[in-house]
């Protein structure tokens, strides 16, 4: 008679089927661990299938063997098998059978114990890759993903921002992705993801883990080139401004130094999106108080409760820090002035926003609209023109659709007029959510709207006529003159298209 190699109970359909899934699993995964330990590079669906679909089924399969056993135990032991063997379980090292199954029970819970602890580490470090968070589930997270990767903070994980340190963060954010996920699976989630995200953390615990806000800044330069809509109205302008970071503009302290080294701001929004601010409270270090209300403010006779109030951190004003959807206007004069778009092209300034700033349904569809309208206005309205720069214009077309594909995601509905960023005032009211000189104490005292507090202008004008001045010039409004900023804010008229 032939011998058997374990217990008569390991020979049903049930265990064959386990054992079968099992073995099947565990070359797949070893090909590929192997392939995700050497690639060198981590690739979202790799991992996906090595740490995250095939260790359950590998599971399930090691399950179905002792299930299969004990299906047969019991059918035994209640006569539904004639067999002659005892239906108990004993351990019997001097039986050939058991030890066999003992030492295949011992070697094989030491490899997947070891599995385990090494698939577990995988899949800890794969969850908390930017190639998980950012293109596993593709489309939905992939504006955030494209403008995350043109950041300065590109080699920064998306999970030191939204996660942080400390277990009960990772807890918390793990139960709130597997919520998401399953909201991708169902596609009932919302396009755009709406912000502020509620359950950011507080930049204390993320943003300044990097960047201590102590730090000093000299003063910054930014140059900014204009185009007027059309080349032959007017020539180029440009503005080159330092930006008081850390003090040193006219008296003030500074952008920085003023809200953090000395001060605590609080403030009060009415608004989801916390555009628009109607009461501020800042306390400075000798715990001095000052509130400033809007005009019209709810809160000029009471105050507001304390579940509405927001303690005022980096990302009130650096609110894109990583996920920067730009406009219309200042890409494509970005563009213009590198040199990507030819700035000579009869009215391409105008032409290009209205294409960019159109509302699409998907980006193919997006890109044809583009391409195709474009080029039908430069063939049938500028006909000669065309003619003469064919190159050009075509290659300026390329680079507005490129300009697309990276700043507009129609299919999330994510583009830069639903995020606003919070830095500046020119398309967003920004600092003059506060800084509109609308804001004041009940004696008078406003929050400064002048425009040398927070910069300086040192440069301004045409190239070829530029005014210098190293201690500030008084802003000259490009192209259409002062006099229409009079009692207005800069984003009543400019909204980025
Ligand atoms: C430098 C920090 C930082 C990094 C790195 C970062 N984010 Fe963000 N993210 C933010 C901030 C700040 C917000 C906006 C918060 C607000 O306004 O409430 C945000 C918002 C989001 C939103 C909400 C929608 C939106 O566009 O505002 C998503 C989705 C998102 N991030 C995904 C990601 C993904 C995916 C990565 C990695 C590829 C990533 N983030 C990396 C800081 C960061
Ligand atoms: C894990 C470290 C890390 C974290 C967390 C982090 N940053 Fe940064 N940050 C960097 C690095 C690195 C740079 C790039 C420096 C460079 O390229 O010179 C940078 C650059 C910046 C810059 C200037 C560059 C630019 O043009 O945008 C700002 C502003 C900034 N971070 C703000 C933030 C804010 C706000 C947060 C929190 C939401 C944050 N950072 C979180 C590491 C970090
Ligand atoms: C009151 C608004 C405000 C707050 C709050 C604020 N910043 Fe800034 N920060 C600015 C402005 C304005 C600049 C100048 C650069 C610009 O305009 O983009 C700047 C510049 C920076 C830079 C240098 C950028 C560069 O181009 O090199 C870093 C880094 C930075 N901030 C980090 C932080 C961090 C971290 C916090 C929170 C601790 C913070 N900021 C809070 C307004 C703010
Ligand atoms: C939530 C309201 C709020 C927002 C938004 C805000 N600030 Fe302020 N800021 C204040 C308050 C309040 C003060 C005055 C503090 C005090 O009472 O001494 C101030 C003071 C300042 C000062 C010092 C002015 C001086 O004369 O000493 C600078 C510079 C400044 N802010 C820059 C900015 C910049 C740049 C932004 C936008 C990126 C911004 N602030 C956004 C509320 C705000
Ligand atoms: C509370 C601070 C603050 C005040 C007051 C302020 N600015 Fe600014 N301004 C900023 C910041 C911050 C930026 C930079 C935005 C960025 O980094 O993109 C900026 C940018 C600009 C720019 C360049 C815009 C662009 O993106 O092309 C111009 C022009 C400008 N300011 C003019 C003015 C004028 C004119 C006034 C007076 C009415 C004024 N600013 C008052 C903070 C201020
Ligand atoms: C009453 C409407 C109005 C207001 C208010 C206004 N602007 Fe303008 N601005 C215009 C118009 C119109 C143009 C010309 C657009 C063109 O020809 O390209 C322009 C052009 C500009 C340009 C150059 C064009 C470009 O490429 O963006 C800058 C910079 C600018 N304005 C800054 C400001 C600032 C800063 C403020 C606030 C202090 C402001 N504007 C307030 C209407 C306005």
């Amino acid at each position: 008679m032939n011998k058997r190699l374990f217990s008569e109970n390991f020979y049903n359909r049930t265990s064959y089927l386990g054992a079968l899934l099992a073995a099947l699993m565990f070359i797949l995964e070893i090909v590929l661990f192997a392939m995700d330990f050497f690639s060198g590079y981590s690739n979202g669906y790799l991992g996906l299938f090595t740490y995250m679909i095939l260790p359950p089924i590998l599971i399930i399969g090691l399950l179905l063997i002792p299930i299969g056993a004990l299906q047969k135990h019991y059918q035994i032991k209640h006569g539904v098998l004639q067999n002659k063997k005892l239906p108990i379980f004993i351990i019997d090292l001097e039986n050939q059978e058991h030890r066999n199954a003992l030492g295949v029970f011992i070697v094989g819970t030491a490899i997947f114990l070891i599995m385990t602890a090494v698939g577990s580490y995988k899949a800890f470090n794969y969850t908390e890759s930017v190639s998980f968070c950012g293109t596993t589930c593709h489309n939905v997270m992939k504006p955030e993903y494209t403008a995350y990767m043109g950041s300065a903070h590109a080699r920064v994980k998306c999970v030191e921002c939204h996660i942080g340190s400390g277990a009960g963060w990772y807890v918390h954010s793990k139960l709130s992705g597997a919520r998401q996920v399953l909201k991708t699976i169902l596609n009932n989630f919302s396009r755009p993801i709406p912000v502020p995200v509620r359950d950011l953390r507080p930049a204390k615990e993320t943003c300044e883990e990097c960047h201590w806000p102590g730090k000093s800044f000299s003063a910054i330069e930014q140059e900014h080139t204009y185009f007027p809509n059309d080349p032959g109205e007017a020539p180029r302008w440009k503005i080159r401004m330092l930006m008081h970071v850390s003090g040193g503009g006219n008296g003030s302290a500074g952008i920085h130094a003023h809200m953090f080294n000395n001060n605590t701001i609080y403030y009060v929004a009415d608004d989801d999106q916390r555009q628009k601010i109607s009461w501020v409270k800042s306390v400075n270090a000798a715990g001095v108080e000052t509130i400033y209300t809007s005009k019209g403010s709810p809160y000029i006779k009471a105050a507001p409760s304390v579940d509405k109030i927001r303690k005022m951190d980096c990302i009130d004003c650096h609110s894109r820090p990583s996920h920067h959807f730009q406009a219309p206007v200042p890409l494509v004069d970005r563009a213009m002035a590198e040199g990507r778009i030819n700035a000579d092209i009869p009215l391409i300034k105008s032409k290009a926003v209205a294409a960019l700033a159109k509302k699409y349904i998907t980006e193919p569809e997006a890109v044809d609209a583009i391409r195709a309208s474009l080029l039908k206005y430069y063939q049938e309205q500028q006909a000669s023109y065309y003619a003469a720069h064919e190159k050009d214009v075509r290659a300026g077309i390329e680079a507005i659709i490129d300009i697309y594909q990276h700043n507009f995601f129609p299919e999330m509905g994510s583009r830069w007029d639903v995020y606003p960023d919070n830095i500046g005032h020119l398309i967003s009211p920004g600092c003059f959510r506060c800084h509109d000189g609308e804001h004041r104490t009940p004696g008078g005292k406003d929050i400064s709207r002048s425009c040398d507090r927070c910069h300086t202008i040192i440069e301004q004008g045409p190239p070829d006529k530029l005014q210098q001045n190293i201690n500030g010039l008084p802003f000259e409004h490009p192209f259409v003159g002062n006099d229409s900023l009079e009692g207005t804010t800069c984003s009543d008229c400019h909204n980025g298209s």
